[in-house]
C-alpha cells in the first residue's frame, strides 16, 4: 500500500494536506486506518516531516509522480495499490473489487460515472454537450503488479514524462488499465468546501464503523 502524502495542498491553503484534520484525525491517519489490513504501508512525506504512527516513510519528491517513484522503489509486495491521502474515506468493498481486477489483469483503477451534464466551455459560454456516459472520473486507489508500475516509472523518468496519476504511466508503457467502479464517498479533498463534506462524512463514518 503506497500513500503519496507529500503534497502541499495549495488549493486549500492550510499547509501540507496530509496533516489537515477532519473528524479528529489527520487525512493521513484516515487513509492509514482505511488500509490497516494491508501487508505493508509506505508513506511519502514532505521533507522534514515525521509521522507519529509506526509506519515506514520515504521522502516525497517535488511532484506526485516523483513521490510515487520513491515509494515504488521501496515497496516489496507483488501487487501494490497507490492511494492519495487526499481521499480519507476508504470503502473496503470498492478496494476489494479493484484488487480482484488487478490480480487478473495486472493494472486497474477505481473510477465513477459523471453525475452532471458535461459541457465544453467556450470562453464562459455553454458549448457542446459531451455524452457523459462515455466518461469517468478517475479515483484512487489504483492497483498494479509492482513490476509493471516500476517499469512504467523508469520509462517515464527516462523519457521526461510527467503524469497526474499512475494509470497514465502504465498506459504509456502500452499496458491496458481496467476501470473498476469506484465509490463517491472516496472523493478527493481539494477545495476548502470539501472539508465541510469531509467533516460531515467523518461523523457518519465514526458512528458507523466500516469493515476493516
Ligand atoms: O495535489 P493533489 O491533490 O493532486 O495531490 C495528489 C496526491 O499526491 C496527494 O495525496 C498529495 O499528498 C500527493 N503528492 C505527493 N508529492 C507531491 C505532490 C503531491 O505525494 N510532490
Amino acid at each position: 500500500m503506497l500513500l503519496p502524502a507529500a503534497g502541499y495542498g495549495e488549493r486549500i491553503g492550510l499547509g501540507p494536506k496530509a496533516f489537515i484534520r477532519v473528524g479528529g484525525k489527520s487525512l493521513l491517519e484516515w487513509a492509514v486506518e482505511g488500509f490497516g489490513w494491508a501487508d505493508e504501508i509506505l508513506v511519502a512525506l514532505p521533507a522534514g516531516r515525521g509521522f507519529e504512527l509506526p509506519i515506514k516513510t520515504v521522502v516525497g519528491g517535488t511532484t506526485r509522480q516523483k513521490s510515487v517513484f520513491n515509494l515504488v522503489q521501496a515497496a516489496t509486495g507483488e501487487i501494490v495499490l497507490v492511494h492519495d491521502v487526499a481521499r480519507p474515506f476508504v470503502v473496503r468493498s470498492a478496494v476489494e473489487r479493484l484488487l480482484g481486477e488487478v490480480r487478473q489483469s495486472g493494472a486497474a483503477t477505481l473510477a465513477v460515472f459523471v453525475p452532471d451534464t458535461l459541457v465544453q466551455a467556450q470562453e464562459h459560454q455553454y458549448g457542446e454537450v459531451i455524452p457523459r456516459e462515455h466518461y469517468r472520473l478517475v479515483q484512487t486507489p489504483q492497483g498494479f503488479r509492482r513490476e509493471v508500475l516500476w517499469q512504467a516509472h523508469l520509462n517515464a523518468q527516462a523519457g521526461g514524462l510527467e503524469f497526474t496519476d499512475d494509470a497514465q504511466l502504465v498506459l504509456s508503457l502500452g499496458h491496458p488499465v481496467a476501470l473498476v467502479e469506484g465509490d463517491r464517498r472516496m472523493f478527493k479533498v481539494t477545495y476548502p468546501e470539501d472539508l465541510l463534506l469531509a467533516e460531515g462524512l467523518a461523523r457518519v463514518w465514526n458512528a458507523w464503523p466500516q469493515p476493516r
